[in-house]
C-alpha cells in the first residue's frame, strides 16, 4: 500500500471515531492559526503513547498564506533538547490538505505518530511543525506525551 493510501485510510478510520482535543502550546505558527488538535486515542492527558502503536494526529488550522507545498517536521523534546522524530509521511499535501494551500482557508492536517518499541519509557514534549514553501510555520504545536510499554 502506498503512503498516500495509508493516509487516506487513516483519515477514513479517524472520521468514524472521535478524536480527543488535547491541550497544546503554539510554538510559533507565524503564517497560520491553530484552532484544534485532536489525538486518537488519548483518553487522558498527557497522552499515553504505547510502544509499537500508532496515534492519529488531527490539527485544524487556518493558513494565512498561499503555499504550493507543506512539509511536516516533528521533534521529540527531551530535557529541553529537540530530537528529530521520524514520521512516515512528511508531505502535508498527502495528509488531508488539498494543495495548493490557499490564504484564509481552514484545513485539517491528519497524520500518524508511530511509537517504536525501542523508544525509552519517558515523558517528553512533541513539537510538530508544518512548513510552507518558504520554510515558515503554517503551524507549530507542542504537547506533552508519555511513552509507556
Ligand atoms: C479533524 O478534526 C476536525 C475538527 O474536530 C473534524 O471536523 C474532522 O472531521 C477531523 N478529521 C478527521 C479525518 O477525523
Amino acid at each position: 500500500m502506498a503512503f498516500r493510501d495509508v493516509c487516506i485510510l487513516l483519515m477514513l478510520l479517524l472520521a468514524l471515531t472521535y478524536g480527543e482535543h488535547v491541550k497544546f502550546l503554539d510554538c510559533g505558527s507565524s503564517v497560520g492559526k491553530v484552532a484544534l488538535v485532536d489525538i486518537h486515542p488519548c483518553p487522558k492527558q498527557p497522552c499515553q503513547l504505547q510502544k509499537g502503536h500508532s496515534y492519529a494526529v488531527n490539527v485544524t488550522f487556518t493558513s494565512g498564506v498561499a503555499s504550493q507545498t507543506s512539509k511536516a517536521v516533528v521533534h521529540g523534546v527531551i530535557a529541553g533538547v529537540p530530537i528529530p522524530f521520524p514520521i512516515p509521511v512528511e508531505d502535508g499535501c498527502k495528509c488531508g490538505i488539498s494543495c495548493p494551500i490557499q490564504k484564509q482557508t481552514s484545513y485539517n492536517y491528519v497524520n500518524q505518530l508511530p511509537v517504536k518499541t525501542e523508544y525509552p519509557k519517558i515523558k517528553l514534549v512533541v513539537e510538530w511543525e508544518l512548513r510552507d514553501d518558504s520554510g515558515k510555520d503554517l503551524f507549530c504545536i507542542k504537547f506533552p506525551v508519555q511513552i509507556v510499554s
